[in-house]
C-alpha cells in the first residue's frame, strides 16, 4: 500500500562523514514497510529540486522511520538541512522487498557506501527468523565507514584505512575462501562496479544474490519509464526498477 503524508522529521545526526541519518513520524509506512523498500520525498518546499529523490528505508523504531544517506547533490543538501520538527512530504513505501523468505540459513550482507542503507531493517527481520547473518563493508576510507546496527560486520575501505585494505567483494571472496558458509543468500547494495563484482562471485561461487539498483529515478511509481534495467530473459527486454525492483536476483538482470 503506498501513501502519500506530509510527516515530522524527529532526528537528524551526521554519523560519518557526508553521512547523514534522519528519522520522520509515519506509523503507516512503518505498518507496512519490508525490507528492501524505499520512499520518495520532495526534498524542498519551492519548486526546486522538482523530482522527489528516492531513498532505502534504513530501519524502523516505533512509529519512525530511519534514512541513512549520503548528500550528493541539491536534494540530499535539502535533506541534510531539516530539523527536527521540519515537514517532509514522503511517498511510500515503493517497491519489491527482498527476498528474505527464501530457503537459505546464513544472510550474507555486501554493501559499499551508503548502500548499506537498507541492511539495518533486514537484519533485523532475518535475526527474527532466526537466520545467521555476516556483513561486509566497505568505504573508499574508514571516515566514510557507516557501520550502525548490522552484526558479525567486516570491514574494508579502499585506502587500507581501517579493516581489509581492498574492495569489499575482495573480502567477501577471501571470507569465502576460508569459511565454510552454511546455505548462503547474498545481499548487496552499493556502486555500479561493486554489483557487478558480486554478480561475478555470484555466478562462480553458484550462490543465489538479491541486489538493491540504487540508480537514477523520477516517479518513482511506474509512470515515467524513466528508470529501466536490462533483463536477462523474459518478454520484455527492460524492467523498471522502480515497480519492479529495486531488489532483482543478480541472475534476472544486466548491470550497466
Ligand atoms: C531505490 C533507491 C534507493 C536509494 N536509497 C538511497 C539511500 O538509502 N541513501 C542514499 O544516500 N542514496 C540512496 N539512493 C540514491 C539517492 O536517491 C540519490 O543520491 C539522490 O537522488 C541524489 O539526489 P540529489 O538531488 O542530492 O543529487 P542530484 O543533483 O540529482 O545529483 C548530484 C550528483 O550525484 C550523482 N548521483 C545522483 N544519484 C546518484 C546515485 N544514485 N548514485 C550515484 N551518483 C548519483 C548525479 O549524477 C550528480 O552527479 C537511492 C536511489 C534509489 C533509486
Ligand atoms: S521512476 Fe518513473 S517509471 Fe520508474
Amino acid at each position: 500500500m503506498m501513501l502519500q503524508r506530509i510527516v515530522p522529521v524527529t532526528f537528524r545526526e551526521e554519523i560519518a562523514e557526508n553521512v547523514f541519518v534522519l528519522r520522520f513520524e509515519c506509523n503507516e509506512i512503518v505498518c507496512s514497510a519490508s525490507p528492501g523498500q524505499f520512499v520518495n520525498i520532495r526534498c524542498g518546499d519551492a519548486c526546486l529540486p522538482l523530482l522527489r529523490r528516492p531513498f532505502s528505508i534504513s530501519r524502523v523504531l516505533g512509529d519512525e522511520v530511519e534514512l541513512l544517506f549520503n548528500v550528493v547533490g541539491q536534494g540530499t543538501r535539502m535533506l541534510a538541512g531539516k530539523r527536527v520538527g521540519d515537514s517532509l512530504d514522503v511517498l511510500g513505501p515503493l517497491g519489491l522487498p527482498f527476498n528474505f523468505g527464501a530457503d537459505f540459513k546464513t544472510g550474507l550482507i555486501v554493501a559499499g557506501g551508503v548502500g548499506v542503507a537498507p541492511f539495518p531493517f533486514l537484519t533485523s527481520v532475518l535475526r527474527k527468523k532466526g537466520k545467521r547473518i555476516v556483513t561486509f563493508l566497505g568505504a573508499r576510507t574508514a571516515s566514510q565507514l557507516a557501520p550502525t546496527h548490522l552484526d558479525d560486520i567486516h570491514l574494508a575501505t579502499d585506502d587500507g584505512t581501517k579493516g581489509y585494505h581492498g574492495t569489499v567483494v575482495d573480502l567477501l571472496r577471501s571470507y569465502l575462501d576460508q569459511h565454510r558458509v552454511e546455505s548462503p543468500r547474498l545481499f548487496g547494495c552499493g556502486p555500479t562496479n561493486m554489483l557487478k563484482a558480486l554478480t561475478n562471485v555470484a555466478q562462480e561461487m553458484n550462490i543465489e544474490c538479491e541486489l538493491s539498483l540504487e540508480g537514477d529515478m523520477a516517479c518513482g511509481i511506474g509512470l515515467c519509464q524513466g528508470c529501466p534495467v536490462e533483463r536477462t530473459k523474459g518478454e520484455r527486454k527492460y524492467a523498471l526498477v522502480c515497480v519492479e525492483g529495486p531488489t532483482f536476483n543478480s541472475k534476472d538482470i544486466l548491470i550497466p
